[in-house]
């Protein structure tokens, strides 16, 4: 506890730092950055009510099909719309180094998002996810899942000290050229298909509901308001994580190839998200590469979608400081 306390305050400290010199680099060894990622573990917690709340929790999470999916036993538990788990993207149950990692989340809520401009809590982010990722609707806040879900993330979560590096996924250099899905044809066919499949439908569980490599598009895929339906978000996940079993510091992919292919997967056939047009109220907070419309600028859906995306970003910042 005290350790936990002492390193928050080295977080914070080195969050100033880094705000005052306008630099994202973290320069000393201290700081919570290079600390050990933690392994929390579940099972080691003592038996009682917590423990059963957040094993059902990460159950949840890495068994979302059968829990909280189509393959539910009870009607009103289908929250989940399509056979992914939570687990397909955020790896090991959320636990995976800069594979959208759960450690440390908890920290972040209730923040400030732009997709809804309003403060959400983390269940309300949670339910983003069921509804966009999974292709599902949202579950009851005061609901047992949702209660187990927050209890699992938060066990993750004491594990790390505030500011620690490894949510998220590590940005990847743009393009100064458009993504080209012709390219990422090449770069799938020759990195993705054994897992993924010819036909970007991945392969099912042989000994139950689920996927051993879940499809990457289709009607069982996530919806085109996803973040993964995003290229630069897509990409950033891709190259660190994928072909599966490359970590972030030994990539596989080069930034360039992780861009081209996570547009050869956006430009395929997926669930239709409605109302996209409501996403980021205010315009000024859209993401670059958000592939719908409304913008506040004059690019088109085309370059927003594919790229390149720095001279939007440029754009930007000058009339910022106009
Ligand atoms: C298809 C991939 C995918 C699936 C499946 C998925 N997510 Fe996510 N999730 C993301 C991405 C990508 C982000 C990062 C935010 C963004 O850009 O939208 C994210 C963000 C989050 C966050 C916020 C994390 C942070 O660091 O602030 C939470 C919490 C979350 N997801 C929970 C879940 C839960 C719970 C499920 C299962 C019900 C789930 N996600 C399923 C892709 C996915
Ligand atoms: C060795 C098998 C394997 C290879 C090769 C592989 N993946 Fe994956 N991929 C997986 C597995 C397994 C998961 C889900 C992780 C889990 O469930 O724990 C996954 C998840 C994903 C996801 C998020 C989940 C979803 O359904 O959208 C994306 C995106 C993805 N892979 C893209 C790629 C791309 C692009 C390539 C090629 C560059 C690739 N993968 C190569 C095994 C693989």
């Amino acid at each position: 506890m005290a350790l936990n306390f002492l390193l928050r305050l080295a977080a914070a400290a080195s969050l100033v730092f880094t705000v005052a010199c306008g630099n994202t680099e973290t320069t000393s060894d201290v700081t919570p950055a290079h600390a050990e990622w933690p392994e929390p573990d579940p099972a080691l917690l003592a038996d009682g009510p917590h423990k059963d709340e957040v094993l059902y929790g990460e159950a949840l999470i890495r068994r979302t099909y059968e829990l909280a999916g189509p393959g539910a036993s009870s009607l009103s538990l289908r929250y989940a719309g399509n056979n992914l788990a939570c687990g397909s993207c955020h790896l090991d149950g959320g636990r995976r180094r800069y594979g959208l990692s759960f450690i440390g989340v908890t920290d972040a809520y209730p923040r400030n998002m732009a997709r809804e401009n309003a403060e959400q809590s983390l269940a309300q982010r949670i339910n983003g996810c069921f509804e966009r990722s999974m292709n599902g609707r949202p579950l009851p806040e005061d609901s047992r899942e949702m209660a187990a879900m927050v209890a699992y993330i938060e066990f993750l979560s004491e594990a790390a000290p505030a500011g620690m590096e490894g949510r998220g996924a590590p940005a990847v250099a743009l393009l100064d050229r458009p993504a080209d899905p012709a390219r990422g044809e090449l770069v799938y066919r020759s990195n993705c298909v054994t897992c993924h499949g010819a036909d970007g439908q991945g392969l099912r569980n042989t000994d139950g509901p689920g996927y051993a490599y879940p499809p990457l598009w289709g009607p069982d895929s996530f919806n085109t308001g996803a973040g993964m339906h995003r290229i630069i978000t897509a990409a950033n996940f891709i190259r660190a994580n994928m072909p599966y079993g490359v970590t972030h510091d030994a990539p596989q992919l080069t930034d360039e190839q992780a861009i081209d292919v996570a547009a050869f997967i956006n430009v395929q056939a997926r669930p239709e998200r409605r109302n996209l047009d409501r996403d980021y109220p205010n315009r000024a907070l859209k993401p670059v590469d958000a592939p719908f419309p409304p913008y506040d600028d004059d690019f088109s859906q085309e370059q927003h979608t594919f790229g390149p995306w720095p001279p939007i970003t440029a754009a930007r910042e000058t009339r910022a400081h106009r």
